[in-house]
């Protein structure tokens, strides 16, 4: 692949089997599924300009996607893999290519299974070499790229997880972390994370390094549950990307990466030769929000020179503390652009979206017992509706949007509604009394679960400011946004107020980026050009908060001209028609968009 002629572009092809296979992992065997037997998933390594081409066969039991997370999939939305979103699943024991081109992104992507819970397992990195070769990064050329994933170890079935999430059983918590799908020796066979010096421990990632080289490590975290510290012992890294964007050298000693995001960054093998843990530890907002046990993985950097002589003891960095949530909001706002950009100065469209918990009655009904009772089912909020994915579909949202297929409205099972451009209930958003269960939340719980659109004219500028809310926990939100990058302008803590944070835009070397980090308790301002017509997924990164529903769909409208509009669809996409019998979607009814436009409310009018 490396050996292509400038400037040549390529197709570089694979297969995906998907299929279940038995790991062995804490001494005990856990049916998981997989891409071709391997976890993470096979790398897929292309230049910029490339074309690829991934032929997924589906040999598991379940409805089946695949997102090549962060491609822009440029006039391409068929082929960004959400499942009832952008094409219909592809069903057991059926095929479906993907085809996309990978166009003005250099860095990390990665793609991953958009099933639920199951991306835990079927996923892997996504790298994208510049055109004119290594030599042309902006930065010294490394001697060697190590693809380094954060991930979890679930030994419940993942597919449970998930209906259990969507049931409000929020009990679950990983069994453990994992580097390159290893789980390192903190863990053993008889506890999930053992004393050191235990026997049996848990293989780790090993990376070897020679004295005097420099590595670019790339960096993501595709964990369920949480944002992670990253650190070496004795070693600095330099962060020259993000998201597939570079931006500003910036050296630190912690890194902090939330589920969703790629970090590329430059290690320099400049301490003593010896052995150096690599060590990656969950966050968690601190109490009222309810504790899970800490997780924390490491695996080892080890000098070839001179250590098998020297059997040194591993040096194990400092971590910062599982609590400190501000780490992370200082790490990312550390971020900007390598380049300057031309950001939009102003914008066509402003959102205020908060990112909430509520809940819904289990009855279906409008009064029960909140704060956690089991009457009602915690759901997760964009602006305090719930989205109610489309699971029971003739077609996909994308196709009845294609397609425009009004007159099958009668047959609908699934209603659209406008997503409210501000939030229903203005609050102190970011009061921690919110935080526990009781009284002062319980009248900010009600809401509803709808199938969330928002529509906007091709090439509108459109602004959104994320806020987070205290009702229920504090967590940060790792909010993506499907096919279109973002600038992020500002963050903030506590509640976003325009007459004081429009000041602190940063509207020159703004990071670009498709997961944005929501500090916990705090707001980011992003905005981004809705020119890339389809119907594109935004939600966060949690899986548990994705299952929950804080999700919605951004439809951007073809533009005028055939060059700024969405083709008609690959004749090979999978038809939801054929859906019967498959496992995890419900038996098909129908799906149709009811005379959306009428349904459709314009907030403020
Ligand atoms: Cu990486 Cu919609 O997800």
């Amino acid at each position: 692949m490396a050996a292509l002629p400038t400037g040549m572009a390529a197709v570089v092809e694979h297969t995906f089997v998907v299929s279940q296979v038995n790991v062995t992992r804490l001494c005990k065997e856990t049916l998981v599924t997989l891409v071709n037997g391997q976890l993470p998933g096979p790398a897929i390594e292309v230049t910029e300009g490339d074309s690829v081409v991934v032929h997924v066969v589906n040999r598991s039991p379940y409805n089946m996607t695949i997102h090549w997370h962060g491609v822009k999939q440029r006039l391409n939305c068929w082929a960004d893999g959400v499942p009832m979103i952008t094409q219909c699943p592809i069903m057991p024991s059926r095929n479906f290519t993907y085809r996309f081109n990978v166009a003005g992104q250099e860095g990390t992507l990665w793609w991953h299974a958009h099933v639920p819970c199951l991306r835990s397992t079927l996923h892997g990195a996504l790298i994208i070499r510049p055109r004119h070769g290594a030599a042309s990064y902006p930065f010294p050329k490394p001697d060697k790229e190590i693809p380094i994933v954060i991930g979890e170890w679930w030994d419940m079935d993942l597919a449970q997880l998930d209906r259990n999430t969507v049931n409000g059983v929020l009990v679950d918590v990983p069994t453990g972390s994992t580097i390159n799908g290893k789980l390192g020796d903190l863990y053993n066979c008889s506890a999930a994370s053992a004393s050191e010096g235990a026997v049996e421990q848990e293989d780790g990632f090993v990376l070897e390094v020679e004295s005097g080289k420099t590595y670019l490590l790339r960096l993501m975290n595709a964990a369920l549950f949480s944002e992670y510290y990253l650190k070496i012992a004795g070693h600095t890294m330099t962060v020259v990307a993000s998201d597939a964007n570079y931006v500003k050298p910036y050296a630190t000693a912690v890194v902090a990466i939330a589920p969703g995001e790629t970090m590329d960054v430059l290690v320099a093998a400049d301490a003593p030769p010896g052995r150096y843990y690599i060590a990656a530890l969950a966050i968690q907002a601190p109490e009222p929000d309810v504790q899970v046990p800490l997780t924390i993985t490491r695996g080892i950097v080890q000098y070839t020179t001179n250590v098998d002589d020297v059997p040194a003891p591993v040096m194990m960095p400092d971590m910062p503390n599982q609590h400190d949530t501000t780490g992370s909001f200082y790490f990312h706002g550390n971020l900007s652009s390598l380049r300057r950009h031309r950001v939009p100065a102003r914008a066509d469209e402003h959102m205020l979206v908060t990112l909430s918990l509520g809940s819904v009655c289990r009855d279906g009904g409008q009064s029960c017992a909140r704060s956690d009772s089991d009457e009602s089912i915690i759901v997760g909020t964009m602006n305090d509706v719930s989205f109610r994915a489309p699971t029971a579909a003739v077609v996909s949202l994308l196709e009845a949007h294609y397609y425009r297929r009004d007159d099958m409205a009668a047959a609908a099972g699934v209603e659209l509604r406008a997503l409210p451009d501000t939030p229903r209930r203005v609050f102190n958003f970011t009061d921690p009394a919110y935080i526990p269960y009781g009284p002062k939340e319980a009248p900010l719980e009600p809401t509803e679960k709808q199938t969330m659109v928002r529509r906007f004219r091709h090439g509108a500028v459109v602004e959104v400011v994320f806020q987070d809310t205290a009702v229920m926990q504090s967590d940060s939100n790792p909010m993506h946004l499907h096919g279109h990058d973002m600038f992020v302008l500002a963050h903030g803590l506590g509640n976003y107020d325009a007459a004081r944070d429009v000041a602190s835009y940063n509207l020159v070397d703004p990071p670009l980026k498709n997961t944005v980090v929501v500090p916990r308790l705090g707001w980011v301002a992003v905005r981004f050009v809705a020119d890339n017509p389809g119907t594109w997924y935004i939600h966060c990164h949690f899986d548990f908060h994705l299952s929950m529903g804080m999700v919605a769909v951004f439809i951007v409208e073809d533009g005028s001209t055939v060059d700024t509009s969405l083709p008609p669809p690959p004749d090979d996409l999978p038809k939801c028609g054929s859906n019967k019998g498959g496992l995890d979607l419900p038996p098909v009814e129908f799906f149709y968009l009811q005379n959306e436009q009428s349904r459709e409310t314009v907030p403020g009018k």
